[in-house]
């Protein structure tokens, strides 16, 4: 194991979660494939509601669009919440956005650091990607049978070897210099995350689409996005209810995007 000051101490962090909805199926590795994998099979089987799988190290970290997430083990928080709500499909993006919130508020209460949403589930500091999240669902006759959201948070990654990597990667040490508790982190992530999942589910959806379009990198700025094939460019204008991004091409034509990389244009 390498050295780390701040080890994850599961059974800690279970009894700290108390009466949380996420303390009740709590799932640690200190080495793990993917803990999406792990939520989706665990899924699969039954496994209820707040089910968390919680590792120090993934040797398969999974990304959007079938790339690979890259972290060093024992530095980040990589974390995957299983839920089943009582949602539409086309409203699961909405856990998406509470989740990249809920990461925003723990990051900026625990470390002062502020960072913002890049389209459709970045958190990025300084031009910089400091979390990704991976949301993978299933859905049945009635609906939504479960969610799995993925989140990879740099932590006190000391990023010596950025230029390894073939995208701008940050973590809260390289913006602060400071190392940073994981495990308040984190809890506090929870924390957020279920208060505001309970207000989702009792129909409060409309603050969250305000709050998203408060942090958000590319609102009315000049993007391109990959989707495919093509390279689509615009202002940003908003997200629709389905999470859709809605950018006003060169033509003056609303064009909506369900998926895609983005990328700003100055
Ligand atoms: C992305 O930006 O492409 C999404 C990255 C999501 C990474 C997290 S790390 C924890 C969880 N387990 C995975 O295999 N992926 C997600």
């Amino acid at each position: 194991m390498p050295s780390t000051g701040d080890p994850l101490e599961p059974q800690t962090i279970q009894n700290e979660l108390g009466q949380s909805l996420f303390a009740k199926n709590f799932v640690f590795h200190k080495s793990i494939d993917s803990t999406n994998r792990l939520a989706k099979d665990l899924a699969v089987k039954g496994a209820p509601e707040g089910t968390v799988v919680l590792t120090e190290e993934q040797t398969m970290g999974r990304g959007r669009r079938g790339r690979k997430w890259i972290s060093p083990g024992y530095v980040n928080l990589l974390f995957s919440l299983l839920l089943r709500p009582n949602l539409n499909p086309d409203q699961v993006f909405i856990l998406t956005m509470v989740l990249a919130l809920s990461a925003i508020d723990a990051v900026k209460t625990t470390t002062g650091l502020s960072s913002q949403i890049k389209w459709p589930n970045d958190l990025y500091v300084a031009r910089k990607k400091l979390a990704g999240i991976l949301t993978e669902f299933s859905i049945d006759g009635t609906g939504v049978e479960y969610v799995i959201l993925g989140i990879g948070l740099n932590v006190n990654w000391d990023l010596g070897d950025e230029k390894e990597l073939s995208s701008p990667v940050t973590s809260i040490l390289a913006q602060t210099g400071l190392q940073t508790p994981r495990k308040e982190l984190f809890i506090k992530c929870l924390r957020c995350f279920e208060s505001d999942y309970l207000e989702v589910l009792s129909g409060k959806i409309k603050p969250f689409y305000k709050k998203w379009n408060d942090h958000s990198l590319i609102l009315g700025r000049e993007v391109e996005i990959e989707s495919g094939d093509e390279k689509i460019r615009g202002q940003a204008l908003r997200i629709d209810q389905q999470g859709a991004l809605i950018i006003q091409d060169p033509q003056g034509h609303s064009r909506r995007i369900v998926s895609g990389d983005v990328s700003l244009k100055f």
